[in-house]
């Protein structure tokens, strides 16, 4: 039974054993249900703790019952039964109290927590809102502004933070939550029971202005996605309405919201981002430990993916040319991790000891013990092979490495090592120590327990590791490939940078394609571009006019031009008239009377392209499923998580 009831008059312990999360799946309901009633009647019985087993307090709602028709009891009934109880219950929370059960907790009449907990609303991360008074009751607990801060943004709050804001009543000293609980209870129990959170007033609604600014500032930053605004509204009408008729109003926004396209696409991405790591072959394999890793490289990708290390705990070791520019590496990291520190990511004394502890130089031979190596120098393969023959001599015939390359043949680099089966890719993503995305290059070479190794250390690094075979580009490069090709395909026929762009941005994603290649720099395409053109087919369609704006230095904001003109080095782009005048020249030469495109087609065309080359990837063996290719997307190109992903919308559409 997932919900058990210890008693030990006067107090009763109700215990939640539903692993892996305590979900409130159909029969935690239930059994919640049934302990109130049954400790309702129960005369011995004076106040209630509310605990869970294992790993966390209540992670939320089944989130996998959420595609089955709805089963008594719901949640709000259940927690309006706990709220309405004649005896006192007190959630005792460790872990994580999210969604349904942090309104389980706010449905109780105490919380206490242990340090280490969070709570939160996360259901925008799934195109919800929370469903069972999330809105109503914890703007009566931690005041307005509060309440649709944490439910637009879905971010949880630490328990300390938690006991600053109102929403819990104590903090437990660690390991000690139960007996705390239990001493806690045990005081409380002849005092007044407190009114319960919906009965409570709200303090600090807003006015009619201060609403609408409210709004539209969570509207502009929601990019599309709906349950950010209902999130907020759902608070804001709760502010106005009967506690009764909000509780109505905040479900029929759930049930609404649980049926559109945009929490089926969320919930869809929320199981995708957890089946990337379960590879059958992989199943029964143990990863290496993995402590001191070797960077060679220390532009900003090797910077960032030391940082990254670095902040996961490992001893790293950069490898720069000479001195100089080993010193000019550690500067750009220890810079990076001063961010970390200014936004609180890490105390003082971890940045001190990691500062001390980090070493950048040009004495190769300090790679000589590290378990992985991996390079992230600049994208030539001559010089590749070379520092990887250099590698086979200097390192133990064990260490691991790892390339960063985003493009180049892995297995051919594989073959200069004195024992290939240790190569793979790790493709990072830039900001390296931000981007959750790594794809995890599998070479015809690389063993089992090696492959493993990089799946454990790509978790270690809180990243998504996603799996790729190799080819020009892996699965994203070479989807974005397609895509900037398309670009060019409509730029010639008769679209403009800015309309393309602007189409891409109302999708949803944070930049468009022009845009996002000046910020990149245009060079980094044209030398593809170049390294590719001996073995295009000269049958494919070829667009100039990128190669022409590359010809006359316009690499984008870094020289001052692009695809637009940064004036006075100016971060967003004013259309220039020398691009145009190219594009209107490439039209003709190519014969090509220019038609208008409407954003839906522009949206149309990219999405149609990019699940194209997706399929050729899936049918080549190069990705394992729809789902990683959407996974990749999302996590390392901007694809708009609340679309899913480029093969789920096509096969959904
Ligand atoms: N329902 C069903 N399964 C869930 C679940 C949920 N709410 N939360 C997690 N799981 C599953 C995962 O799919 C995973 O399954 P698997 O092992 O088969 O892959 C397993 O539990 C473990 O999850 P994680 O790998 O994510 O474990 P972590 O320890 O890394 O993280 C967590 C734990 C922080 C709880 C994280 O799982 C999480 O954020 N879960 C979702 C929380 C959430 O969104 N809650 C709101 C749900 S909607 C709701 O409550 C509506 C209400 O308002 C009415």
């Amino acid at each position: 039974m997932p919900v058990s009831i210890e008693l030990n008059p006067p107090l009763a312990i109700v215990h939640i054993n539903n692993p892996p999360v305590n979900a409130l799946s159909h029969e935690v309901r239930l059994g919640l249900l049934n302990a109130c009633k049954k400790l309702n009647t129960d005369q011995a019985i004076k106040a209630v703790i509310l605990i869970c087993d294992g790993r966390t307090f209540i992670a939320g709602a089944d989130i996998r019952e959420f595609g089955q028709p709805p089963e008594e009891p719901h949640l709000p009934d259940v927690i309006s039964s706990l709220e309405a109880s004649t005896k006192p219950w007190i959630a005792a929370i460790h872990g994580t109290a999210l969604g349904g059960g942090c309104e389980v907790t706010l449905g109780c009449h105490y919380r206490v927590a242990v340090p280490s907990a969070k709570l939160g609303l996360p259901e925008v991360n799934l195109g919800l809102i929370p469903g069972a008074g999330g809105t109503v009751r914890l703007p009566r607990l931690v005041g307005v502004q509060k309440a649709i801060e944490m439910v637009t943004s879905g971010k949880p709050v630490k328990a300390s933070k938690a006991k600053e804001i109102g929403l819990i009543d104590a903090l437990a000293p660690d390991h000690q939550l139960e007996q705390f609980a239990i001493e806690f209870a045990t005081s409380m129990m002849n005092e007044p029971t407190p009114l319960a959170v919906s009965k409570r007033p709200i303090t600090d609604i807003p006015n009619l202005a201060e609403t609408a600014d409210i709004l539209a500032g969570i509207k502009a930053k929601a990019r599309g996605q709906l349950s950010p605004l209902e999130a907020a509204s759902s608070v804001l009408d709760a502010c106005n309405l009967s506690v009764e008729d909000a509780l109505k109003n905040e479900r029929q926004r759930f049930v609404k919201l649980k049926e559109s396209s945009q929490s089926k696409a969320l919930r869809y991405a929320f199981f995708a981002e957890r089946q990337t790591t379960k590879i059958d072959e992989l199943k029964e394999v143990e990863p290496r430990e993995i402590n001191h890793c070797g960077v060679v490289g220390g532009g900003t990708m090797g910077a960032g993916i030391a940082t990254a290390m670095l902040l996961s705990g490992l001893q790293v070791t950069l490898i720069e040319q000479d001195e100089d520019e080993a010193a000019t590496a550690k500067n750009r990291v220890i810079k990076t991790l001063e961010a970390s520190l200014s936004r609180g990511l890490i105390t003082q004394a971890r940045f001190e000891s990691i500062k001390t502890d980090f070493k950048a130089t040009s004495q190769f031979e300090k790679l000589k013990s590290v378990d992985l190596v991996i390079e992230a120098i600049f994208e030539d393969m001559a010089v590749k092979r070379d520092l990887f023959e250099k590698l086979s001599k200097t390192c133990s015939k064990d260490t691991i490495f790892a390339t960063n390359t985003s493009y180049l043949n892995i297995n051919e680099l594989a073959e200069s090592t004195v024992n290939p089966e240790r190569v793979i890719g790790l493709h990072f993503f830039s900001p390296a120590h931000i981007m959750k995305l790594l794809e995890v290059i599998k070479t015809d070479t690389v063993s089992n327990e090696v492959l493993a190794t990089g799946f454990a250390l790509g978790k270690k690094l809180r990243k998504v590791p996603v799996l790729s075979g190799v080819c020009d580009g892996f699965i994203g490069n070479r989807i974005l490939s397609s895509y900037r090709k398309q670009c060019d395909y409509m730029l010639e026929d008769g679209a403009s940078p800015q309309e393309i762009d602007e189409a891409m941005r109302a999708f949803g994603m944070a930049m468009g394609p022009f845009e996002m290649q000046d910020m990149a720099g245009l060079d980094i395409g044209w030398a593809n571009r170049k390294r590719l053109a001996p073995t295009r087919d000269l049958n494919e369609r070829y667009v100039k006019i990128a190669d022409r704006l590359c010809e006359l230095g316009r690499f984008g904001q870094k020289t001052g031009f692009g695809w637009y003109e940064y004036p006075n080095g100016a971060r967003k782009g004013i259309p220039d008239s020398t691009v145009e005048a190219i594009i209107v020249e490439e039209r003709a030469i190519a014969g090509i009377i220019p038609k208008s495109f409407s954003p839906e087609e522009i949206q149309t065309r990219i999405l149609d392209a990019m699940a194209c080359e997706g399929h050729k990837i899936l049918s080549e063996g190069i990705a394992r499923s729809a789902s990683d290719i959407d996974m990749v997307m999302i996590l390392g190109y901007g694809f708009p998580r609340w679309r899913g992903g480029p093969m789920f919308m096509v096969q959904n559409k």
